[in-house]
């Protein structure tokens, strides 16, 4: 694995999924695709293991956080469904991270890849201090939650884009930033406030980009997909 367009898969069912990944059949590899709370939760695991059995590499986005014993137990469940990358909150402290790579890792020492979640892009400054007292700034809290995981262990972040440079400075060029908020440079933001093109995601160093509606919502899935591939990967 490298440098890569993860595809969200935000689908509501089974069917909707398959039906689309079925239109790049016939494209030299499978696309990484990530799978969400929506799905996981509406599917189960059989829908992982078919996609996995489908040969995509599968980010599954659960955002785990809970007391260390119940996240590392949860982590030796997903630890089998064979997943390439999966995520918690960082906000579940050091020790609840070790215990999920704990539960994570295989017994010949194999695991799938784990990221943690900093701030949520949807938590604002003003969030943070009004509903959690959390009165640092923003920026500087991403960086220490990116430090904690890599402290503990794990693989990288999902951050936005405009903080993968800050958190390689602090994390080192192999720790691996995964960022959403991936738009074309001529379409709609949607409701991403702050957005950057597959390009310029490639000039600030992100790992790997999330890219869901630019491509599930395009006329031409597959030639989006292309697209974003072309631009970010080369
Ligand atoms: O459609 P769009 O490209 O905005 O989808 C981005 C994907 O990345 C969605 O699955 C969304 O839940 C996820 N995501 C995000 N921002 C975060 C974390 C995850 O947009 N901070």
């Amino acid at each position: 694995m490298g440098k890569d367009v993860i595809i969200a898969c935000d689908f509501a069912s089974r069917e909707q999924t398959l039906a689309f990944l079925d239109r790049f059949e016939g494209e030299g590899r499978k696309p990484f695709v990530k799978i969400g709370m929506e799905l996981f939760y509406a599917e189960g695991p059989s829908i992982v293991r078919e996609l996995r059995r489908r040969e995509h590499p599968v980010f599954l986005d659960l955002k785990l956080h809970d007391i260390p014993n119940t996240v590392k137990k949860a982590m030796a469940v997903l630890r089998d469904l064979d997943v390439n990358i999966t995520n918690l909150h960082a906000a579940g402290t050091v020790p609840m991270m070790e215990a999920a790579l704990e539960g994570l890792t295989r017994p010949d020492g194999t695991r799938p890849l784990l990221i943690a979640v900093t701030q949520l892009t949807s938590t604002d400054q003003g969030a943070m201090e009004r509903d959690l007292w959390i009165e640092k700034p923003l920026d500087q809290v991403v960086l220490h939650y990116a430090e904690n995981a890599r402290k503990a262990g794990l693989d990288g972040v999902v951050c936005s884009p405009l903080e993968a440079e800050k958190v390689h400075a602090a994390c080192g060029a192999g720790f691996l930033t995964v960022t959403p908020g991936v738009r074309f440079a001529d379409a709609a933001a949607d409701d991403q406030k702050r957005v950057m093109t597959p390009a310029e995601a490639r000039r600030v160093g992100s790992d790997y980009i999330v890219v869901g509606r630019p491509i599930t919502a395009a006329a031409d899935p597959v030639a989006a997909w292309r697209r974003c591939v072309a631009e970010f990967v080369g």
